[in-house]
């Protein structure tokens, strides 16, 4: 009866009360309201939207409706960093180890890859033997030993949005604001942290493509952080193009290790710092975003973020020797170069294509059941605005079988565009959204 009645409240406008969100989000969490309702109850807040007590409400209940981490004992800074998600965002392999280095607790609760983005966790798999569906208590574990522990969401956290997402994911109501903000910070706040970053990506690959939604997004996740003293820190980058050069699993996990040794490219470090500094600044490790970029660079020259990585992945069963030998990990059958069929400036490198194009590639999932080939994917070296002759190497196919090499060269074939002309991209990291404000850091 209470699913009914609020699902036609919804429908017809009204709000919904706290209680009534913790008591029909734990009844879904335990079987006790059926899915046909649940997704007309989340159709109709898609449509109507949710106020600002409602979405905090929300966040409250799903995160109720499970447990929690509690760091507090660690006496240690927690900061996590999210990303909204994209293509050859390997950002999170990077700054977890260098940032967990540099003293600040890093409980990383990761997704896996769907559609066209990415996800951490099955990037972290194509390192051997490397562990990530692993108990709360095991993460709290390796805070404690190595400031780190890069997991997924276990049916210990916000079970009921588990189930809300997977359902949200089938019937079309994934794409509101309210209901991101809240799945994600329903998540975020159950890993008992101090401080959290967000980088919110904006353009034709990023999962709210206009600059206004992500500001909205941003200023709605720092509110619900606010209702829990965490604070809560958004930079606005780029996702017209994918950041850096790999795309697909196992190498971006390889390019990550690079930019741990100090051989990153300049796009990849660029927002890996900017997010960092955020989170080192937050942590009260460093005094502003100057000194934690020193803190950083140094971290990363002298070996020790590198080092600390090791740890990370032999305390989740990884071999740890992946670090000196990306090699290890799985590699493709067949390698092929992709050339300019044109002189001309590189206009796009559209993310969205590449992105189906690794799924293609048997990388990616269509569904969440899909098996994935980790070896897979695109080393793609040519960057909008570049210059390029006819013949000239703009990127790398790395496929199981010659089936999946022709797949690959269509796919680069209608995501890179070469032109007479060539517009600017985007601004590598435009926005800084905090609880005072929205500052813009370059204009596109
Ligand atoms: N990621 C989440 O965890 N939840 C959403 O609703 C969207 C993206």
């Amino acid at each position: 009866m209470l699913a009914l009645r609020l699902i036609e409240r919804k429908r017809d406008g009204g709000r919904i009360e706290p209680g009534e969100w913790r008591a029909f989000a734990n009844a879904y969490a335990t079987g006790h309201v059926p899915d046909y309702q649940m997704a007309a109850f989340l159709m109709a807040c898609f449509i109507r939207g949710l106020d600002r007590g409602e979405t905090s409400a929300l966040t409250e209940a799903m995160l109720r409706s499970g447990s929690a981490l509690d760091l507090a004992y660690l006496h240690r800074p927690r900061i996590d960093k999210h990303s909204t998600g994209g293509v050859g965002d390997k950002v999170s392999l990077v700054l977890a180890p260098l940032i967990a280095s540099l003293g600040v607790a890093v409980p990383m609760m990761s997704g896996r890859g769907l559609g066209h983005t990415g996800g951490t966790l099955d990037k972290l798999e194509a390192i051997p033997g490397f562990e990530s569906t692993i108990t709360l208590e095991a993460a709290r574990r390796l805070l404690e030993t190595s400031n780190c522990a890069l997991f997924g969401q276990t049916a210990e956290i916000a079970p009921a949005d588990r189930r809300m997402y997977a359902l949200r994911d089938a019937t079309g109501t994934v794409e509101s604001i309210p209901l991101i903000a809240a799945s994600i910070m329903s998540k975020k706040l159950a890993e008992g942290l101090t401080g959290l970053v967000l980088d919110v990506k904006r353009g034709s690959g990023a999962f709210l493509p206009d600059l206004a939604r992500g500001l909205e997004l941003a200023r709605t996740m720092i509110d619900l952080g606010a209702d829990y003293a965490c604070p809560v820190v958004a930079l606005i980058t780029a996702m017209d193009r994918p950041l850096g050069r790999a795309c697909g699993n196992a190498l971006e996990t390889e390019e990550a290790i690079h930019a741990l040794r100090g051989e990153g490219p300049a796009d990849l470090m660029e927002v890996t710092y900017a997010l960092g500094a955020e989170m080192l600044v937050l942590a009260n490790v460093a005094k502003d975003r100057e000194e934690a970029r020193e803190l950083m660079e140094r971290a990363i020259g002298t070996g020790r973020a590198a080092e600390h990585f090791q740890r990370i992945i032999e305390g989740q069963g990884g071999n740890p020797a992946v670090v000196d030998d990306p090699s290890i990990m799985p590699q493709a059958a067949e390698v092929e170069i992709f050339a300019a069929p044109r002189r001309g400036f590189i206009a796009r490198v559209e993310p969205r294509t590449i992105g189906r194009g690794i799924a293609a590639l048997g990388g990616g999932r269509v569904t969440m059941d899909d098996v994935l080939d980790l070896s897979v994917g695109f080393v793609i070296t040519a960057r909008p605005g570049d210059w390029a002759e006819e013949g000239e190497p703009l990127a790398t196919i790395f496929a199981r079988d010659r089936a999946g090499v022709s797949s690959g060269r269509a796919t680069l074939r209608s995501a890179i565009t070469l032109a007479d002309e060539a517009d600017p991209p985007l601004p590598l990291v435009s926005h800084r959204v905090s609880a005072s404000g929205i500052e813009v850091l370059a204009v596109s």
